[in-house]
């Protein structure tokens, strides 16, 4: 699969820089990248690949994106989507690397486990449905099983939570998104989908709205420029400017 992010044009940043908004950290690289700008992946604010960054990723050698060894698919305003292969003997422990202190798993995800010491209540997704779409190798087929946070109101699924279902791998998993107003249901296939915040209270400019989120002990918000709007909403990022 090919795996692109949302490339924030570089006119975004020389808008901003010259806008009435703080500059942004600095020292923060936002690049993936060689000096050829073909090759470049901008990331927006607070994103980025060196240790000062608010929320920083890891751009490999070969210059794609990821987190905890994980390809990232899209960073969008309100989630990372991180590309995760069905893969028949992945131990369920691996999710730790998608949980950090300023991301998470969101209770959208689907995932689908093996070797469960007890059966688990239906998911939304049919795993039997899905069998065609993840032949992999030397994978046992069926016995496989699917868990959904029930409780819609938990905005992240923590690991304990997982480890609780008594299943030892995890297979794969399958975002459904929930997109438009209009409930349109979009499933990204072999997606986990990490939902992420600022540690503090709001901090978002007039023009944005802002969600306040809990990881954990972690108090946190997101910013989202109006409609109409464009940017990273936060007071210390970009802000927003008319789209
Ligand atoms: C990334 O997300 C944005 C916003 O939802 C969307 O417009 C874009 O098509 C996505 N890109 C990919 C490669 O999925
Ligand atoms: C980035 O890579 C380093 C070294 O492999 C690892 O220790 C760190 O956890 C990774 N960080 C993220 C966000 O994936
Ligand atoms: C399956 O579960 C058993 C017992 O829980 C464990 O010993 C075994 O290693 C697991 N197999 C895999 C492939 O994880
Ligand atoms: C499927 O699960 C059942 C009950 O956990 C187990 O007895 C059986 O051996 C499993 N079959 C395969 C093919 O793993
Ligand atoms: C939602 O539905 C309305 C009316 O059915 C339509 O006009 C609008 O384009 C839809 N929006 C999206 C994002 O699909
Ligand atoms: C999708 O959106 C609709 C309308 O906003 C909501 O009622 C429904 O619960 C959402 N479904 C999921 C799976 O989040």
């Amino acid at each position: 699969m090919i795996l692109i992010i949302t490339s924030i044009i570089t006119s975004f940043f020389l808008l901003s820089s010259s806008s009435s908004h703080p500059p942004q950290n600095s020292s923060c690289i936002r690049v993936c990248g060689t000096h050829d700008k073909s090759s470049q992946t901008h990331v927006q604010y607070p994103f980025g690949f060196s240790p000062s960054c608010e929320i920083q990723l890891n751009c490999s050698e070969i210059f794609t994106v990821q987190i905890g060894g994980f390809h990232v698919q899209n960073i969008t305003n309100d989630n990372i989507l991180v590309n995760i292969p069905a893969e028949c003997d992945r131990p369920i422990a691996k999710i730790r690397q998608l949980m950090g202190t300023n991301y998470a798993p969101t209770s959208r995800n689907n995932f689908l486990l093996q070797n469960c010491s007890k059966p688990l209540k239906e998911c939304l997704i049919e795993p039997r449905l899905l069998e065609d779409r993840f032949q992999v190798k030397g994978c046992q087929s069926g016995n496989r099983s699917c868990y959904l946070e029930e409780d819609r109101s938990v905005q992240f699924t923590s690991f304990d939570t997982l480890e609780r279902t008594g299943c030892s791998t995890l297979f794969t998993s399958i975002a459904v998104e929930n997109r438009s107003v209009n409930s349109s249901v979009e499933l990204e296939i072999q997606t986990v989908e990490l939902g992420w915040l600022l540690e503090g209270p709001c901090k978002c400019v007039d023009q944005a709205d802002c969600t306040n989120l809990t990881l954990g002990q972690l108090q946190g918000f997101r910013c989202r420029c109006k409609t109409g709007f464009e940017g990273d909403g936060f007071v210390d990022g970009g802000g927003c400017r008319k789209g």
